[in-house]
């Protein structure tokens, strides 16, 4: 059974006092806990301090981008090897934001998460269709294009260390969420894309979220389907009450899922 994943994508937000304040209670939190796998991914700037207040804990810190070159002229960038220093276990990449505003395309998005790997981290690779190419009726060929186009020339025993998040554009920070069984389609479809660029056992073993306006009040109806394996958490996360909240209802569905495959 592949374990839950809940990760806090925190953006461009948060003074670093508040920062803290969120990582302690978290921190506090999670003490004890350990059903389900919880990352948080900072801004740069405060990584260094909040991997320092999680090392002895079992909240993961990521960042929420890389450049893929180790080092020079790249003005504004960070490299692997400076995220490596701050103990980064994780990195975001292909965030729609990223594509959008950003320009990031998928060969670009490829070249990181290849890099990613070559230094040991886990990479979050994002994908996920606009409105229109969902009202189209495309939504399904687009991401599918995304995921083999992110995966290109990655060997087997590479893709089974990819987390993968399917966010659909048009969900993310608007209120709109994705039905838990339209999520699940795709995120079916994802696995079988895996499997044919791997095996079923890669493929089932690889762990996809959704993500895109989850909140406590409406994650329920994702997390209990199988394919589902947790979520990638925007503006919820930086809210503890309701973070924590996702946090439980991933646990919940574990153990569900648990009784499920063990009846008593
Ligand atoms: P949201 O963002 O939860 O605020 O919609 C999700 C994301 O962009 O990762």
């Amino acid at each position: 059974m592949r374990k839950k994943f809940i990760i806090g994508n925190w953006k461009m937000n948060l003074t670093l006092g508040e920062a803290q304040d969120l990582v302690f209670k978290l921190k506090n939190f999670m003490k004890g806990k350990n059903s389900t796998d919880v990352a948080v991914c900072p801004p740069y700037t405060y990584l260094l301090t909040l991997s320092n207040i999680l090392k002895d804990s079992n909240i993961l810190i990521g960042a929420q981008n890389m450049f893929h070159k180790e080092e020079g002229a790249f003005t504004g960038e960070i490299s692997p090897v400076m995220l490596k220093d701050l103990n980064v276990i994780m990195v975001i990449l292909g965030h729609s934001e990223r594509r959008q505003i950003f320009h990031e395309t998928d060969q670009d998005v490829n070249l990181k998460i290849k890099c990613a790997l070559k230094f040991g981290f886990m990479p979050v690779f994002c994908v996920g269709e606009d409105f229109n190419t969902r009202e189209k009726g495309k939504a399904e060929d687009w991401v599918k294009n995304q995921i083999l186009e992110g995966i290109k020339d990655l060997k087997a025993e590479e893709i089974e260390k990819l987390i993968i998040a399917y966010e659909p554009i048009w969900a993310i920070g608007t209120g709109k969420i994705c039905s838990g069984e339209d999520a699940n389609k795709i995120i079916k479809m994802i696995r079988e894309t895996i499997k044919l660029k791997s095996n079923d056992s890669i493929a089932q073993k690889v762990r996809i979220l959704y993500g895109g306006s989850i909140k406590a009040s409406n994650f329920q109806e994702h997390i209990k389907y199988p394919d589902i394996d947790g979520g990638l958490v925007g503006g919820t996360s930086l809210i503890f009450e309701e973070f924590s909240k996702v946090i439980d209802l991933a646990s919940a569905s574990n153990v569900h899922a648990l009784h499920q495959s063990h009846p008593v």
